[in-house]
């Protein structure tokens, strides 16, 4: 089981994922949680150059977050799978799809199709995406901030859009949340769909 999590920054993913990692331990379920950019030795060097780096082209963008997603389906989300374990990863592809896709005006399917050469075709089974509007995003990201971090209040809102736009698009795989909702109370409905996949 893949499972991702994705929003605007600031909306909990960081906290829900270890909130399902807390719940899977009790359980004793084996994981593997992730973050991306980053997650392997080369992807956390991309991370350094692609969140606190100066400015990059629309398309290298796409291909430094790819290249360290093709390096982490390799090292870390295959074998885990493959061995059974259940992989939570803090963003994946629709991080791109969104962010470059269509806040930076790529287009969603050009950036997933060099993705899903660069995945081997893989998408997580669930995707847990945490709705908060670019308001309470902006309110929840603290003073230090990334390169992407950075970007204008009418940046966040595209990439609002594009997660709405993606839900509707992948409705099978994507699980539309309230983030404004206690965190406890978005904990148990992430654990109540899992179940209802019967994952859990
Ligand atoms: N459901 C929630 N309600 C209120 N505050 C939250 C909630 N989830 C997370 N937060 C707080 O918002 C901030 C950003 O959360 P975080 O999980 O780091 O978001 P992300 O990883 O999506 O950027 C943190 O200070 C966190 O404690
Ligand atoms: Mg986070």
């Amino acid at each position: 089981m893949f499972i991702s999590f994705e929003g605007l920054d600031g909306c909990g993913k960081t906290t829900q994922v270890e909130l399902l990692e807390a719940y899977l331990e009790t359980k004793e379920i084996e994981f593997v949680a992730t973050r991306e950019p980053g997650g392997t030795v080369l992807g956390e060097q991309l991370r350094e150059i692609v969140l606190h780096g100066d400015k990059i082209s629309p398309w290298a963008e796409v291909a430094i977050f790819a290249a360290a997603r093709a390096e982490l389906v390799e090292e870390v989300v295959e074998p885990a799978l493959e061995r059974g374990a259940i992989v939570i990863s803090d963003r994946f592809v629709d991080s791109s799809l969104v962010y470059q896709g269509v806040a930076r005006g790529l287009g969603i399917e050009e950036v997933l199709q060099l993705n899903l050469h660069t995945t081997k075709g893989l998408l997580p089974d669930r995707t847990f995406l945490l709705l908060v509007d670019e308001k309470l995003s902006e309110a929840r990201v603290g003073e230090e901030r990334d390169r992407m971090e950075r970007e204008s209040a009418a940046f966040r809102r595209q990439v609002e859009i594009g997660y709405r736009q993606l839900a509707e698009m992948f409705p099978e795989r994507i699980v539309v949340l309230d983030g404004t909702q206690p965190r406890e109370l978005i904990a148990r409905q992430v654990r109540q769909a899992l179940e209802d996949a019967g994952q859990l």
